[in-house]
């Protein structure tokens, strides 16, 4: 039987992701799903958050399901550590940036999907004030280990980096800053990574029957960095002639969000701007509650929802958040093993709770979250599994 590393971590991703296992099972997919230790009770006991047996569950399984982690400052870390391991030189890393790491998790697929009947959708006003809801159907690809969060910086940066920037004409107009006042950040991007990633989008695009495929950067200014993107771009998509590939400069793409979201299908972009375009197309489907992620590299492949452990609601019971990003996440999964009917399955499940409008969760209905939302009319996030399954 097929095994899942299940990796539930810390506060709501505890509740969450038991919840995706239950629809995955009401689906019949069948599966064994180990359980792997990750998050800040690692941290607390142990000194690390994500310790080397699970690491070990990963390369032998290859499939990860994870809920999310809690981090925290470093100070609030060295202090809740295990008295018997503190100044022992134990830092606190995040485990999901760890295991990105670790295994070279390049590729970020985030699907912005909207379903009809979300109270949550965007609207607008179309002709002579009409009332528009437009259908988004973006697939958002985010280069998840390089560019601008490759983590390649200085402040008051050693001589060796100073001089080489001073070897670029341009570093002229900093040339008077005292070093100590100087703060580099890089934004790398590699050939090898640029191909991946937008040969994923195209391929992705083309099993999913997106028409487009558009690079988001920005290569009139960045001209290195997005200019080889772009170019790869255009190479690449020579092999796919059914499926065009378009370009926008991620301002622009920003101020078009609302504008016209529903003609784009598939995104690329490098780390930073794939974050923020990701998060952009978010909130026009639901925000956190439908935000759905998959981080894949060349072996392992993990998929959590995007928002984290919502603290402030782990302690509720029964549970009032969402579990529709993580149930997304898990179709996520299927579709990348190859069960893309079941993932299918799913999905139509969840459009049809949320079409019928009846169960809704308490950031369906626009409520301040608490225990008070099922007077009010919230359903537990139970009940809207059990709903799903209903539908199923
Ligand atoms: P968060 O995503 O945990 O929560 C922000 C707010 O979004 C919540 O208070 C809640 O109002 C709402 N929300 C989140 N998930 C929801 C759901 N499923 N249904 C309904 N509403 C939901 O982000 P926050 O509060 O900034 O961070 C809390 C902790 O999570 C921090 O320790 C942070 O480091 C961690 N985190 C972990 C991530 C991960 O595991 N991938 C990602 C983001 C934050
Ligand atoms: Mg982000």
């Amino acid at each position: 039987m097929r095994k899942i590393v299940a990796l539930p971590g810390d506060g709501i991703g505890k509740t969450v992701l038991p919840e995706s296992i239950k629809v995955l099972e009401a689906v019949g997919f069948q599966a064994e799903y180990i359980n792997g230790d990750i998050g800040w009770d690692f941290w607390c006991k142990e000194g690390n958050a994500l310790p080397q047996r699970t690491i070990d569950l990963l390369k032998e399984h290859k499939i990860g399901l994870f809920g999310a982690i809690t981090s925290k400052p470093k100070d609030a870390a060295d202090k809740e550590l295990d008295p018997s391991l503190q100044g022992k030189g134990y830092t606190y890393f995040s485990p999901i940036v760890g295991l990105r790491q670790k295994f070279n998790l390049d590729i970020c697929i985030r699907p912005c999907q909207s379903f009809k009947g979300n109270p949550l959708n965007f609207i607008r006003y179309g002709a002579g004030n009409t009332i528009e809801e437009p259908v988004v159907n973006a697939v958002i690809f985010r280069q998840n280990t390089e560019g601008l969060y490759s983590g390649v910086e200085w402040t008051n940066p050693p001589k060796v980096v100073r001089d080489a920037f001073e070897t670029h004409p341009k570093m002229k107009s900093f040339s008077h800053v005292p070093n100590e006042e100087l703060a580099i950040s890089t934004r790398i991007v590699t050939k090898k990574a640029s191909e991946r990633i937008i040969r994923a989008a195209f391929e992705y695009a083309k099993s999913f029957g997106y028409k487009n495929v558009t690079i988001c950067e920005k290569p009139n200014v960045l001209r290195e960095t997005s200019g080889m993107m772009f170019k790869i771009g255009k190479q690449i998509a020579k092999e796919y002639p059914d499926i065009q590939l378009w370009d926008t400069n991620i301002d622009a793409q920003m101020m078009w969000l609302t504008k016209n979201p529903e003609i784009y299908g598939v995104i690329v972009a490098e780390n930073m701007f794939g974050d923020i375009i990701s998060d952009g197309f978010a909130g026009l489907i639901g925000g956190l509650g439908f935000a759905c992620s998959a981080n894949i590299g060349e072996e392992v492949a993990v998929f959590e929802p995007t928002h984290g452990s919502a603290p402030k609601y782990q302690e509720l019971n029964p549970s009032i958040v969402n579990p529709i990003a993580m149930i997304l996440s898990a179709c996520m999964m299927l579709d990348h093993i190859g069960e893309k009917e079941k993932a299918d399955n799913i999905k139509n499940a969840i459009a049809k709770v949320i079409e019928e409008g009846k169960v809704k969760t308490y950031d369906m209905m626009k409520l301040k979250g608490g225990p008070d939302v099922f007077k009010q009319g919230a359903c537990t996030t139970q009940e809207m599994t059990e709903a799903i399954i209903a539908e199923l």
